[in-house]
């Protein structure tokens, strides 16, 4: 069986590019910026999903380059684990205005691709980057009635069946949270241990 995913990724990209009717479209184009689809192997294991774009992000058109992605490759490194083998993403394709928390019509317009991605990568593991992605992979697998807050699901493992086996969703703290509160980014480092038996 054909298993292209370079295809079907790029159509993803190709589509969210054309998003006129996204509500953050408008801002893409008056900045300037880019949308930031994804990045990483198409065969990872471990996909990560974050929030939303931020400024760098959005100039770059890359997830995770700025201090919260210095963050999550010193995580990643403390592992073990090599960023170009996983894939890395978010929710929201395009940078909210201020880096404001992205707001629910917006989670309902770029949602799908984050389903599609999902769907075309197979990842055995889905480590969800704050709690906005996390609220959103649990309730997309059904498994809303274990959500509870951040404090007390990060780090754990809770596992769902998907159209192609099993999945593990690992929710974890954002790592822009943790740049000025070490205990967090001590609870963060420990967390990713969680990762290292799926590399
Ligand atoms: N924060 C996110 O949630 N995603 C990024 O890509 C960068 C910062």
């Amino acid at each position: 069986m054909s298993d292209d995913r370079t295809e079907p990724l790029r159509k993803i990209k190709d589509e969210v590019i054309a998003l006129k009717k996204s509500p953050l479209y408008a801002e893409r184009v008056k900045n300037k910026v880019f949308p930031v689809i994804g990045e990483g192997s198409h065969h990872a294991h471990i996909m990560f999903i974050g929030e939303a774009p931020g400024k760098n992000e959005a100039a770059t058109g890359r997830p995770f380059v700025g201090a919260a992605g210095k963050l999550l490759d010193e995580m990643l490194e403390s592992v073990g684990i090599h960023r170009p083998d996983v894939y890395i993403t978010n929710i929201v394709k395009d940078r909210p205005p201020m880096n404001r928390d992205p707001l629910p019509e917006e989670i309902t317009a770029y949602g799908p691709f984050l389903d599609r991605q999902i769907d075309i990568i197979r990842p055995a593991v889905i480590a969800t980057l704050g709690r906005f992605s996390m609220d959103y992979v649990m309730r997309a697998f059904g498994l809303q009635d274990q959500l509870k807050s951040i404090s007390q699901m990060h780090g754990k493992e809770f596992t769902a069946k998907t159209s192609y086996g099993t999945v593990t969703i690992i929710p974890l703290y954002h790592p822009a949270a943790t740049i000025y509160n070490r205990s967090l980014k001590d609870t963060l480092a420990e967390d990713f241990k969680v990762l290292k038996k799926y590399k």
